[in-house]
């Protein structure tokens, strides 16, 4: 199975760039799933709640993933994208599976980071995982990260691999994924931005290094913080299934949920 990232720097408010970045950047891959940034489209620092009405879309029938859903035809590839979703009132920091078929599986993010907490609703789809060709993939969105119940639920529900939409600006997250791997012996996708936020004096500058993390923990991809571009490599998705560590230590069925008492 081929998975891969599109690591790039997406312009506050400008959806019609970034969607022709994405376009561009996706038409000559060859690949099963590319996974982008967290909030792709729209950019991340929002200011007012008149920013999500100006570029919040339905994930049904949204332009933004009318364009998405013909890209994943014709290019016949699975595409996870962070996606700003409005639902009437509400608002979601989102991600999108969308299949070449132009079926679509949503994810919420559960865990909002900073001032996303002003403006989003948190997730109410808890942590779904979607079968591409008998794979099972399962979605976290950035801070979801520094919650190891959010990957732990994924790989409890069967995720071999975890796709990890993401805008991070903490320097932590690449190496916690190393762990998240190790300890749900999962594949996971960070797909990272880079570049800066700049809106009405405040300020936030993205982190980049993406990577791509195998099972046993290995950085089987890795990006630059300002590199821009697609890039993909070929895994055997079954490495996550075998969840023994040795004879005697199965990984998720020796848990023991009755002395954890929470
Ligand atoms: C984050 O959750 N975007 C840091």
């Amino acid at each position: 199975m081929k998975i891969g990232i599109y690591q790039f720097y997406p312009k506050f408010g400008d959806k019609e760039g970034n969607l022709s970045k994405i376009e561009h950047a996706l038409s000559s891959q060859d690949a099963d799933i590319i996974v982008l940034p967290e909030l792709a489209l729209t950019g991340y620092l929002f200011i007012s709640k008149d920013d999500l009405y100006h570029l919040g879309e339905s994930a049904y029938d949204g332009p933004s993933v009318k364009r998405l859903q013909k890209l994943s035809h014709k290019h016949n590839i699975h595409i996870v994208t962070g996606f700003l979703e409005r639902e009437e009132e509400n608002f979601y920091n989102s991600a999108l599976l969308i299949y070449p078929s132009g079926k679509i599986g949503i994810y919420r993010k559960v865990h909002l980071f900073f001032e996303e907490t002003l403006f989003f609703t948190p997730g109410n789809l808890g942590f779904p995982v979607f079968d591409i060709g008998g794979v099972k993939i399962g979605i976290m969105v950035c801070f979801d990260w520094i919650y190891p119940e959010s990957a732990r639920t994924l790989a409890i529900n069967g995720a071999d691999i975890i796709a990890h939409p993401s805008n991070l600006v903490l320097p932590y997250c690449q190496d916690a994924m190393i762990t998240r791997s190790i300890e749900n012996k999962v594949f996971t996708i960070t797909a990272n931005r880079f570049g800066t936020d700049k809106r009405d004096g405040k300020t936030l500058s993205f982190t980049g290094k993406s990577q791509i993390v195998s099972p046993k923990g290995e950085r089987l991809l890795t990006f630059s913080q300002e590199e821009e571009g697609v890039k993909i490599i070929r895994i055997n998705p079954k490495d996550a299934r075998d969840k023994h560590i040795n004879l005697y230590n199965d990984l998720l069925g020796d848990r023991k949920v009755s002395e954890y008492n929470i």
